[in-house]
């Protein structure tokens, strides 16, 4: 398995020899309890660069739900297991201190695009997000940063702040890994239930519905007040929202009109489930 580094000097004195040598270095930044939507990130990331750091911080700043914090799954010793095919040269976790001093004061905020969706209804976490994501990309100094669709709000926000920022970091969208019954992989699905994981699947089958159907030229709202009923026959408990927007700027749509996506989320067994998929113009 790869080596598992704690501390940021010894992270720097690995960066910075690669660095000398003139190799490209990508990250994978993670919360852990990998699954296959992860290895894919490591996977395009060894094929595109000489160095590969996977990094695991389960980020405290980004819960908006103690709860939710304190259920994460926490499994290094599998992850690091399940790295060793996809050959990483270094797994980061750092101390909490690494990240977060004591004294630390400062906050990273993206505005706009993170006023929607996962910004209104998780508050204050893409502030924590951004935070930490700026943070790794000034600790690796990598070059290339490979993130999920999974999570393409947060895809967009990273982006928007390497470059207002910038951080000469080139961020990178990856396909979004799903289970065969459509269910996007994600490590929250290890709470769900034999019978929630059934109901998570028809989240992106109903999606997919509404995407056929916004393809042969559909208005969205009506579309929409159906599939959020749909949702919740299906057993979802909650459903947050079901959203068209642009691909780029986020801005709801009515229809597919340009290019865009089709975002959800909703709750189950107690586990709050998103997902999203691209809306091809009709
Ligand atoms: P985490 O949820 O562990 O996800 C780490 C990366 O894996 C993110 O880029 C996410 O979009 C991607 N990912 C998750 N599920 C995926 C799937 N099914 N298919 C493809 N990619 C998937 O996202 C975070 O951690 C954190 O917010 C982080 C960026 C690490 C900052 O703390």
């Amino acid at each position: 398995t790869a080596p598992i580094l704690r501390r940021l000097a010894d992270l720097r004195a690995k960066t910075s020899q690669w660095r000398r040598a003139g190799e490209v270095i990508g990250v994978v930044p993670t919360m852990g309890a990998l699954h296959q939507g992860h290895l894919s990130l490591a996977e395009t990331a060894r094929a595109d660069c000489d160095r590969v750091i996977v990094t695991i911080f389960v980020n405290p700043k980004q819960f908006n739900n103690p709860e939710d914090l304190e259920k994460y799954p926490r499994t290094e010793a599998e992850d690091a297991i399940k790295l060793a095919p996809y050959g990483v040269d270094v797994i980061y976790v750092p101390e909490p201190e690494e990240v977060y001093p004591a004294g630390f004061a400062s906050t990273v905020s993206v505005a706009g695009l993170t006023d929607v969706m996962e910004g209104e209804f998780r508050p204050g976490h893409f502030d924590g997000v951004a935070t930490v994501v700026a943070k790794l990309f000034l600790q690796t100094s990598a070059d290339r940063a490979y993130f999920g669709e999974k999570d393409y709000q947060q895809l967009m926000v990273v982006r928007r702040m390497a470059r207002d920022l910038d951080i000469p970091i080139e961020v990178i969208g990856c396909p979004t890994v799903r289970e065969p019954s459509g269910l996007a992989m994600s490590s929250r699905n290890l709470r769900l239930s034999p019978e929630g994981l059934q109901v998570g699947a028809r989240m992106n089958a109903v999606m997919r519905d509404v995407a056929e159907a916004l393809g042969r030229g559909a208005a969205f709202e009506a579309l929409a007040r159906k599939a959020m009923d749909d949702l919740r026959l299906a057993g979802f408990s909650e459903v947050e929202y079901l959203d068209l927007r642009c691909a780029e700027t986020l801005e709801p749509l009515t229809g597919a009109t340009r290019p865009a996506r089709l975002f959800a989320a909703a709750w189950v067994d107690g586990v709050r489930l998103i997902d999203n998929i691209e809306v091809p113009p009709a």
